[in-house]
């Protein structure tokens, strides 16, 4: 079966095929994906909320050094996109770049629906609703998956990782980000914890370099950032809250990489 014959078999609806995986019974992880949706419907009425997907993959491209025509003539998953994804912006900056085949997914694909965001969506894209631990497309179907800020917040990060090897072809690569805590701030580790309940893990940077190296990924290409270089404080928080924000930003960091399959000896 390939991915069209894959997806046709979902219920639909408007836009999102919706797969219901066994993962959605899992209270924990759904206690983070609530919070998620507070986040955005926080989020899309802010006033200084501008959602510019532009801007929004800049970082991204510099960091894994490609341009969107990396994207043109292949198939593609992103995995945890949000309300618009990285291919909105690449939509933006080159239509004519936009992936052949182009699965969208997100576990709060469907809730997404409702914000006007939403649209920004590519209309080529295939919109679906599936927990990246479990995604009902045949294996080996895509030449790059994407997952940028998503893999501190799924389920389980082994289960992911399994899901996207068995999804990329024997030669594709994946392209993805991941935000984790500074060295000297593990120590903190439960405080951030009790701190931060919006994300399921908290990881230093060897703890996601020795997650790709179970799954046996090869980093291509790593670089860190720290946050308060790319990120902005919303201006409408208050003080206490800045003050987070501020302390936040410097002790985590976002790790860019690109990653492909190791070799069977
Ligand atoms: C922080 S947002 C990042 C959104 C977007 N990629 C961005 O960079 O702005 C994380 C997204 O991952 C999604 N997510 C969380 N767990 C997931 C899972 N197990 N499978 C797929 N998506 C997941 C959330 O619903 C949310 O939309």
């Amino acid at each position: 079966m390939d991915i069209q014959e894959s997806i046709s078999q979902l219920k639909k609806n408007k836009k999102v095929y919706i797969y219901d995986s066994d993962v959605y019974l899992n209270q924990k992880w759904q206690h983070y994906q609530n919070k998620e949706k507070k986040f955005w419907e926080y989020e899309v009425k802010r006033p200084d909320y501008n959602s510019n997907p532009k801007e929004h993959i800049r970082p991204s491209l510099k960091h894994w050094n490609i341009d969107t025509s990396y994207f043109k003539d292949k198939t593609v998953l992103e995995i945890g996109s949000g309300p618009f994804g990285f291919f909105a912006g690449v939509s933006q900056m080159n239509k004519g770049h936009l992936p052949k085949v182009l699965v969208m997914a997100d576990s709060l694909m469907e809730f997404y629906q409702q914000f006007e965001i939403s649209n920004l969506i590519p209309e080529n894209a295939i919109q679906l609703q599936a927990p990246g631990e479990d995604m009902p497309l045949p294996d080996g179907s895509f030449d790059i998956i994407l997952t940028n800020n998503t893999l501190d917040h799924v389920k389980n990060c082994d289960d992911f990782l399994k899901e996207i090897k068995r999804l990329l072809k024997p030669n594709g690569h994946l392209l993805f980000c991941a935000h984790f805590i500074t060295a000297i701030a593990k120590p903190f580790k439960p405080i951030i914890k009790k701190i931060d309940t919006n994300h399921s893990y908290h990881f230093t940077q060897p703890d996601i370099e020795k997650l790709f190296d179970r799954h046996r990924f090869n980093l291509i290409s790593k670089v860190s950032v720290p946050l308060y270089k790319e990120e902005m404080i919303p201006l409408e928080a208050k003080f206490f809250k800045k003050c987070i924000y501020v302390i936040g930003f410097h002790i985590m960091q976002t790790l860019y990489g690109v990653a492909d399959l190791k070799r069977k000896n």
